[in-house]
């Protein structure tokens, strides 16, 4: 039984090593006053606390009425690992709730990044849901749940399915997940397990600019990245290597032995090592100004049919978490216009949202400090 405590400070599925499948979906939210929002986020607390709990499916007892679960998962349902992380939109600070001078001072909506072709139909949403667990099925068994228990209060906006190898997954954050490009992806990202360093970058604290409400709270960017895999499975080694500055099978920085290795840009001023434009040296170029912009990335590879002109439909679902939505993804993703890298791969949806605090315990529900 592999349980992710529901209850805490933080709200599970961001700093929790990544399990092997996600699913993100976003909702637009159907409550149409107050009272209604409150009961969704009072709904969705104690289905999230039951799913991420497990324990015997509702039993099927009159045959005239549609059972109480889909069934999909069997007799038992087994927690898997499941977390489902609760995000909210700037959208959910309009009229219609009266919450507008609550919204965190950082939330936005998404606009075009110059490698964009957002599809409107992909973009932004009231509320986000991440669920990961384990296994495919017990995610989308977590989403029938959600969305037989709110057809009146929630509409589903937009979704698509993630995977990380099943290794990676199960050597806790020890090994790094490879991207449909090939690479080792999330070998730089701070460690999750420095409290300190964490309420730093990554949590919403009290010395920030924010209301009081949003405290342990965290910005999320989301963004669906199409791959070009064809043009990218022709492209030669060296020259993949040097879009991102990294060695393709150790994960090295470019002129480095290990993984983990950490590059030393003061020494290489003219890019002949790692080009001035390769991907690792524009997110991070470690400087002192640049600092400011760390983020924690939790990124997932998509695979989901065909393109209407025939190419492979893949790439990656890019979620990452700060406590500055601007000094992180924004700064990050503007320093990455014009990457080398940009012409394969292109941003075709997502949103920005802000990830509620956690929930202290069963006396208490999702997003109450705001309501
Ligand atoms: C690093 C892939 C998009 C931010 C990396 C690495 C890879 C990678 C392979 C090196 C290994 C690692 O440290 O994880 C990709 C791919 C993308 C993508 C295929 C698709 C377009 C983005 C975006 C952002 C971003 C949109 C943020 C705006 C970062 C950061 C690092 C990184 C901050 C760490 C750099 C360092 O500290 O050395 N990425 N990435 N990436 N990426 Fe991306």
């Amino acid at each position: 039984r592999q349980v992710q405590p529901f209850y805490g400070q933080h709200q599970a599925g961001i700093i929790t090593p990544q399990q092997a499948s996600m699913m993100l979906v976003a909702f637009d939210v159907l409550a149409s006053d107050k009272a209604d929002l409150t009961r969704l986020f009072q709904l969705l607390t104690a289905r999230i606390a039951f799913l991420t709990t497990g324990g015997p499916a509702p039993a099927v007892s009159n045959p005239k009425l549609p059972p109480m679960d889909s069934g999909i998962l069997g007799a038992e349902i087994a927690p898997d690992n499941l977390t489902i992380t609760v995000s909210v939109g700037e959208t959910l600070f309009d009229d219609r709730f009266g919450l507008q001078a609550l919204k965190p001072k950082k939330l936005q909506s998404m606009t075009r990044f110059p490698n964009d072709s957002l599809d409107a139909a992909q973009c932004h949403g009231d509320l986000l849901l991440q669920i990961c667990a384990n296994t495919q099925d017990t995610v989308i068994h977590a989403l029938r749940d959600i969305v037989k228990h709110t057809p009146d209060l929630l509409g589903v906006r937009w979704r698509r399915e993630g995977f990380i190898a099943d290794h990676a997954a199960r050597s806790q954050g020890k090994e790094t997940p490879i991207n449909l490009l090939g690479f080792k992806d999330g070998t730089a990202n701070p460690d999750t397990a420095d409290k300190p360093l964490m309420d730093q970058l990554l949590w919403v604290t009290a010395d920030q600019d924010e209301p009081a409400w949003a405290r342990n709270g965290c910005y999320q960017a989301a963004r669906i990245i199409r791959f070009r895999v064809e043009m990218w499975d022709r492209t030669p080694l060296g020259e993949q290597q040097a879009i991102f500055g990294r060695d393709k099978l150790s994960g090295a920085p470019l002129g480095m032995q290990h993984e983990h290795d950490v590059p030393d840009y003061a020494q290489d001023p003219n890019g002949d090592v790692i080009a001035l434009d390769a991907h690792i040296r524009l997110a991070n170029p470690r400087t002192r100004e640049t600092e400011s912009s760390l983020m924690l990335r939790r990124g997932y590879s998509y695979s989901a049919g065909t393109t209407a002109s025939g190419q492979l439909d893949m790439g990656l679902l890019f979620v990452c978490y700060q406590h500055d939505l601007e000094k992180g993804f924004i700064t990050v993703q503007k320093r990455l216009n014009g990457e080398a890298l940009e012409e394969y791969v292109r941003p075709i949806g997502g949103g920005y949202f802000f990830v509620l605090p956690g929930v202290a315990d069963a006396n208490h529900y999702l997003a109450q400090p705001l309501l």
